[in-house]
């Protein structure tokens, strides 16, 4: 199955849901994006800071899948904010995983209290993709007000802001500014992921998997949790990219173009914002 695509603010074509690759050891990162591709994924989001760049290489190659099949994010770290630093760091993100072109190179999040660093790695993303080297760029956990600040100095409006977006914590004046600029939301931890993972004080007990509103609209469909949250973000127009290593889940994940909620179960889910962000603030950065 092709998988649905959205269209960024210059032109260029990504696919509705990819696979994300955080917390994924790189062993756990080869399969999981060899799994991906072999369900009929093409997008995979990974970053500089989460040590897999290779591992997703190496997965690529390994599914045979052609590069020009396929549409690979990654994200700048903090540490390589600044002019020169922010191209050697898409050499090396290039290097690791094994392309010449990046299609979507991003801002993994502001740096509020070095915001000429942040604007100076931005305008080297501006220049790689002058260059040709990456597709579209664009930011991440960005707030209005960072992205006020940046729209003054970019002479290119970001494509993309991935944000920390599920049924508990929504975030919708932030959609609504990223739509006023032509930036497509992005969503991460779109099943609520940082809802539950250990480690981040997440409990069953919040977990957006075992929501009585998700699980009954589940139920209805003969869907899971996962599904409808996905279904729920891509029908709201956004970009999604659940992660998991497990290649049961990764399938069930993509699973999601063969049902629609209605009207009434959109408002329902919509109605589970509790304005909570499970992440660190990004303006605390
Ligand atoms: N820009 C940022 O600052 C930022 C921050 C966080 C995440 N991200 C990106 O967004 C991606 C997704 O976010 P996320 O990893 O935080 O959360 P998520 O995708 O909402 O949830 C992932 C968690 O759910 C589990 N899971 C996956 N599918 C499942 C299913 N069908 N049923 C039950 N459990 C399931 C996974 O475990 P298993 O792997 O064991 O299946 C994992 O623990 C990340 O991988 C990363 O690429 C970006």
């Amino acid at each position: 199955m092709s998988v649905p695509e959205l269209t960024l603010n210059n032109g260029v074509q990504l696919p509705t849901i990819g696979l994300g690759v955080f917390q994924a050891s790189p062993e756990e990162t080869v399969g999981a994006v060899r799994s991906a591709l072999e369900t009929g994924y093409r997008h995979i989001d990974t970053a500089t800071a989460y040590h897999n760049e290779e591992a997703v290489g190496q997965g690529i190659r390994e599914s045979g899948v052609p590069r020009d099949e396929l549409f690979i994010e990654t994200k700048v770290w903090i540490a390589d904010y600044g002019a020169e630093a922010t191209l050697r760091a898409f050499e090396n993100s290039a290097r690791k995983l094994g392309v010449e072109t990046i299609d979507l190179l991003i801002l993994h999040q502001p740096a509020p209290h070095h915001w000429e660093q942040t604007l100076a790695a931005y305008h080297a993303l501006e220049e790689l993709l002058g260059q040709g080297k990456v597709r579209a760029i664009g930011v991440s956990n960005f707030q209005k007000n960072h992205l006020e600040a940046l729209l003054k100095e970019a002479s290119v409006v970001p494509a993309v802001n991935q944000i920390e977006l599920h049924p508990y914590f929504q975030e919708k004046s932030l959609v609504a500014a990223n739509a006023k600029a032509g930036i497509l939301t992005q969503a991460w931890s779109p099943i609520g992921g940082i809802t539950f993972y250990p480690g981040w004080g997440g409990s069953e007990a919040r977990s957006t998997l075992k929501d009585p509103t998700i699980v009954s609209i589940a139920q209805a469909h003969g869907k899971t949790p996962a599904q409808v949250m996905l279904r729920w973000g891509i029908q709201e127009g956004r970009s999604v990219i659940p992660k998991s290593v497990k290649p049961s889940r990764i399938a069930e994940n993509f699973d999601i173009f063969d049902f629609e909620l209605n009207q009434d179960e959109m408002k329902a889910v919509d109605g589970l914002d509790t304005g909570v962000r499970g992440g660190p603030d990004p303006n605390e950065f």
